[in-house]
């Protein structure tokens, strides 16, 4: 045992003044998201009042709106007008937190509630280091995964994201095959299906309830050139092969990342291309230090994508695991020509873009490589 230390080091007042702010904004995050639930930053953006005003508008109880705004006004978040008692959001924070736009971002306050219901199955995977099935955090998280990326898919992923890859906008157009993995509730492989008509699209996942909704939005968009698989990457070998590779915030979830993506690769015919998001971050831990939104990504890494990726193989990639190391990974699966540039309209991700070459000496490689031999034992889903 260690002898007991000299008398214990006196508390740091500026520390703990960062942990009472931390824990304000934990407390910030959820008003935030009491707000989306209940629409009340869109009365709010339709413009201020007192407190019975404003819960008249919203058709909400009057005390619990008050509480809510005044907890707002003490944040800073809204302007309190004392002679009139009336609470006020800025036009320019409106498109924040409410509407269509791109820039609203209450739906982001929902990966700390998230986070926050499943903290004691998340300590328990401390103990016992075993992952958590990505099922449990089920419809929740793949609901919220549509509410976070629908607005910013609507109005760029034709425009922008598909012309980060030369030339892939005139391929879809004439017509090509697309593997959409991990396409959760499908709302990205929906767009494009409708987008390019004389493309086919697949889209694979492997839990139930996404892809219901998934099928449902497709129906209702009258789609006929996608469809959606219920599995992982064996069920591909009935598929087909592939011209692109699309996955939106899968890679760094997956339970066999390399054996997965080197089985992905050679779904992907001779000039194929891949179109990947993953979340923006190094691999080099001293360079997110402070970075803006680091440490949100890093606390959904805890939570969520860490102990999901544990649950079915050694996983453990982890959200933050950085685009040096995703490059590296593509490369030895056969990506040639990866490209990394950051995510149109989002500051928290990259896009990430390659090619497959006939000739790529990896690929063939890869084709027979150890990672796949090991699926035969314990094969990536
Ligand atoms: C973070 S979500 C992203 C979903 C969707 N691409 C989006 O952008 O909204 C990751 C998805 O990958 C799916 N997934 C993880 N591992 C998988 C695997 N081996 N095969 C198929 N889907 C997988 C998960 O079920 C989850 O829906």
């Amino acid at each position: 045992m260690s002898p007991p230390s000299a008398a214990p080091a006196p508390p740091s007042r500026a520390f703990v003044r960062r942990l009472l702010r931390a824990y304000a904004d934990g407390e910030l995050t959820n008003l935030i998201q009491i707000g989306h639930a209940t629409g009340l930053w869109t009365v709010l953006a339709n413009g201020g009042g007192t407190a019975a005003e404003i819960a008249r508008r919203a058709r909400l109880d009057p005390r619990y709106v008050d509480e809510w705004l005044r907890a707002l006004a003490v944040a800073r978040v809204l302007r309190y007008d004392a002679r009139r008692e009336s609470f006020h959001l800025a036009p320019s924070r409106a498109a924040c937190l409410a509407g269509p736009g791109i820039y609203n971002l209450a739906p982001g306050s929902g990966m700390v509630a998230i986070g926050a219901r499943h903290l004691p199955r998340v300590a328990r995977a401390f103990r016992s280091g075993k992952g958590i099935p990505a099922a449990v955090y089920e419809p929740e998280f793949s609901r919220l995964m549509d509410d976070l990326n629908r607005r910013r898919y609507d109005a760029l992923l034709v425009p922008e994201y598909v012309r980060l890859a030369p030339g892939l906008e005139a391929r879809l157009r004439r017509g090509i095959r697309v593997l959409d993995f991990g396409t959760g509730s499908g709302h990205p492989v929906n767009l494009l299906a409708r987008a390019y008509p004389r493309s086919r699209f697949v889209g694979v996942e492997l839990a139930r309830l996404p892809l219901a909704r998934a099928r449902r939005e497709a129906r209702s968009l009258g789609l006929r050139n996608v469809r959606f698989v219920r599995g992982g990457v064996s069920s591909l070998r009935t598929l087909g092969r592939f011209d692109l590779l699309t996955a939106f915030d899968v890679i760094h979830d997956l339970a066999w990342p390399e054996a997965t993506v080197a089985a992905l690769v050679r779904r992907l015919r001779p000039n194929g291309r891949v179109l990947i998001g993953e979340p923006r971050a190094s691999s080099d831990l001293g360079e997110n230090i402070g970075r803006t939104g680091a440490a949100y990504l890093y606390g959904v890494s805890v939570t969520y994508c860490l102990p999901v990726s544990r649950a079915g193989g050694p996983g453990g990639l982890g959200t933050c695991w950085g685009v040096e190391r995703a490059k590296a990974l593509l490369e030895s699966a056969g990506v040639a020509r990866v490209r990394v540039r950051p995510a149109p309209g989002n500051a928290l991700a990259v896009v990430i873009t390659g090619r497959i070459l006939a000739t790529h000496p990896r690929r063939r490689r890869s084709a027979e490589g150890p990672a796949l031999a090991r699926g035969g034992r314990s094969c990536p889903k």
